[in-house]
């Protein structure tokens, strides 16, 4: 795990976007506001970054992040539109709107940042801040709330540090943000627009872009987080802290517990939760009747990866 961080904050300018740039392609973290609250932001195609968004944060499972780019160009790199999305995406854009969509096939998108997800959660925030860093990274960037899990979304510099000083290395202050509560989550589905999260676009809004009715989706995405249906589970009977494989069991090691392949060979958390869903897809996917997985410790990023699990055992 991560050596604790002493937190600079820098105000937003040019030179602080540099500098969080910079850190951004070492795989780092970076809190920065958006139109809506401030977002701890990482590479979204490099897991071990995005394991650093769930270490600094003490989340107790992994939730699917919303994925932030520049534009729609971008966007559909990652996700596939239709109709309606695009209509949405030219209606709101940037703006405080989340698209969950299709991922692309052969997406460079971390499985960690989708939750191992066929889906992705895509915006083009407003911001010029979060633009700004977008731009100058040229990286798809994850971004949840940047407050450790359990506390509420911070809509100014000061309230990052209230949870995450120490754990990250950089604040962006750009000042109090405008909206103050997350952006709203769709999910385009045929003739309905499913609606996951409300936010700053409203319903009616959503129906004015499409001429499409919206449904709420009762116990969607935030209410009861990592409780989704949607939450990836794979398909075989899995059986957790395994020492060694049964018959027709294909075995995901961590430490000591060689495996067929390994979480983490040298018993690093942040290592096994960057591998945790694309060695259970591949698990899925291989030839063996089911899974078993080997212990994992439970503290740290541990115990979102035994969450997890269990999930997926269960
Ligand atoms: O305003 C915002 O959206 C802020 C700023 C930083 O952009 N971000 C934010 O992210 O609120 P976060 O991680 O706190 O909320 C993301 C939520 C997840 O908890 C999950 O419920 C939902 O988005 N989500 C992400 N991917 C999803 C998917 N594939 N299917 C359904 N829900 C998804
Ligand atoms: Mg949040």
């Amino acid at each position: 795990s991560n050596p604790p961080f002493s937190t600079r904050t820098c105000r937003y300018g040019t030179a602080a976007i540099q500098h969080a740039a910079a850190l951004i392609r070492a795989g780092q973290t970076v809190a920065i506001p958006t139109e809506t609250v401030y977002g701890l932001a990482a590479d979204a195609t490099d897991s071990a970054a995005v394991a650093r968004i769930y270490e600094a944060k003490g989340r107790p499972s992994f939730n699917p992040l919303i994925v932030h780019v520049p534009d729609l160009a971008t966007a559909r790199l990652y996700a596939r539109f239709d109709d309606t999305a695009l209509a949405l995406a030219a209606a709101f854009w940037p703006g405080p709107l989340t698209l969950v969509l299709p991922r692309t096939e052969h997406s460079p998108i971390a499985s960690l940042a989708t939750a191992g997800l066929d889906t992705i959660a895509i915006r083009c925030p407003a911001h010029e801040a979060m633009r700004a860093l977008l731009i100058a990274s040229g990286r798809p960037l994850a971004a949840p709330s940047a407050n450790a899990s359990g506390r509420i979304s911070p809509t100014r510099a000061e309230h990052v540090l209230a949870s995450l000083d120490g754990r990250i290395p950089l604040v962006i202050d750009g000042g109090p943000t405008g909206q103050g509560v997350e952006s709203t989550i769709a999910a385009p589905s045929g003739s309905v627009i499913r609606l996951l999260r409300p936010g700053p676009i409203t319903p009616e809004q959503l129906t004015a872009a499409t001429g499409l009715p919206v449904e709420t989706v009762i116990g969607g995405a935030i209410e009861a987080p990592g409780q989704m249906t949607s939450h990836y589970a794979p398909s075989k009977p899995l059986r957790l802290n395994a020492t060694d494989a049964r018959p027709g069991e294909w075995l995901i090691g961590f430490g000591n517990v060689a495996g067929d392949v390994s979480l983490s060979v040298s018993s690093d958390l942040a290592e096994a939760a960057a591998n945790l869903f694309d060695l259970l897809h591949r698990a899925d996917a291989g030839g063996t009747a089911s899974i078993a997985v080997a212990p994992v410790p439970d503290n740290g990023l541990g115990i979102a990866i035994n969450d997890r699990l269990m999930r997926a055992a269960a």
